[in-house]
């Protein structure tokens, strides 16, 4: 097995090798004067099981296009194999046809990773699994969706949060704070959001738990413009609750995402390396390897 290193997540791809002892393959990168970018695998791929990582996170096009190019050449160099590690995988929230005549983003880029030869995908707290598994039943590739939920968990347990209340800011993460309660022992619930699918605007229902004086943590799989995770925050500040922290798999943080969450109430912001930003605390990169076994004969 060897472990190339996408240029989005060097850093991760040496944490994954380092936990597997296994080699990791240089890759030469450059980003052309017009934007276009330069890859090129500098090693032998004959016969190996080639594990490429490579998160999505923002600039997203550029880092889907490499990712394409590092898979395709990874097969032409003869790799048994190709695997592509992609902690956090891009347009996953466009699940659905919301609106008539919109693109399916996330079948899109499963498609084309298909397409492009790759054996298996393997993302972390994938924005919708079930999505994530239909699509992927009318396609050859192998799609893998591991948690980083009780990693976090266990990291906010051991920074004194054990016992505090797992929220959810919405429905669709209740599964998330369901995992957190399991570590932090203090219950799960979850507050209903509204978006409008024209502006993007989100409404948040405040449903009064009962945890005056009482620590909790907000669990989702993604903060990008800070919006979701504020009001869920501010939320519970109005109820009294006591120390907050905002967790998240995903740390896009774009804008004044960080301001917006801290202004609302958060003691404390954490997240895992599938972004690597100055909130990641946990890294990703055992789940991963330890997944990555299987392939090790
Ligand atoms: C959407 O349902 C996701 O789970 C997140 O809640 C959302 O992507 C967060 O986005 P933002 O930080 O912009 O509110």
């Amino acid at each position: 097995m060897i472990v190339i290193s996408g240029p989005a997540s060097t850093r991760l791809a040496e944490r994954i090798a380092a936990e597997m002892g296994v080699d990791s393959l240089p890759v030469e990168h450059r980003i052309f004067p017009d934007g276009e970018s330069y890859i090129r695998l500098a090693g032998s791929l004959e016969e190996e099981v080639a594990v490429i990582v490579q998160t999505t996170s923002p600039p997203q096009d550029n880092r889907l296009m490499q990712l394409f190019m590092m898979a395709i050449t990874a097969s032409n160099l003869g790799a048994e194999k190709v695997i592509c590690v992609v902690p956090y995988l891009a347009y996953a929230r466009q699940d659905k046809r919301f609106l008539e005549g919109e693109t399916l983003s996330l079948e899109i880029v499963i498609r084309l990773l298909d397409s492009a030869g790759v054996d298996e995908l393997i993302v972390i707290d994938a924005h919708n699994a079930r999505s994530l598994e239909d699509i992927q039943r009318r396609y050859r590739i192998n799609v893998v969706n591991l948690s980083a939920i009780t990693s976090l968990s266990e990291y906010l347990r051991d920074e004194g949060y054990g016992g505090a209340f797992s929220l959810a800011p919405d429905k669709g993460a209740v599964g998330l704070a369901e995992l957190g309660s399991v570590v932090l022992g203090d219950g799960f619930g979850f507050f209903e959001k509204q978006r409008d699918r024209r502006t993007g605007n989100i409404e948040m229902d405040v449903k009064d738990l009962d945890l005056e004086g009482r620590d909790a943590v907000v669990f989702d799989d993604i903060i990008s413009s800070g919006g979701t995770m504020s009001l869920a925050v501010a939320g519970l500040r109005r109820q009294g609750v006591n120390r907050i922290a905002a967790a998240c798999t995903h740390a896009l943080f774009r804008g004044e995402a960080e301001k917006k969450i801290r202004d609302a109430g958060a003691n404390n912001i954490i997240a895992t390396d599938t972004v690597e930003t100055k909130f990641s605390r946990v890294s990703v990169s055992k789940i991963i390897a330890q997944h990555l076994k299987k392939f090790i004969y």
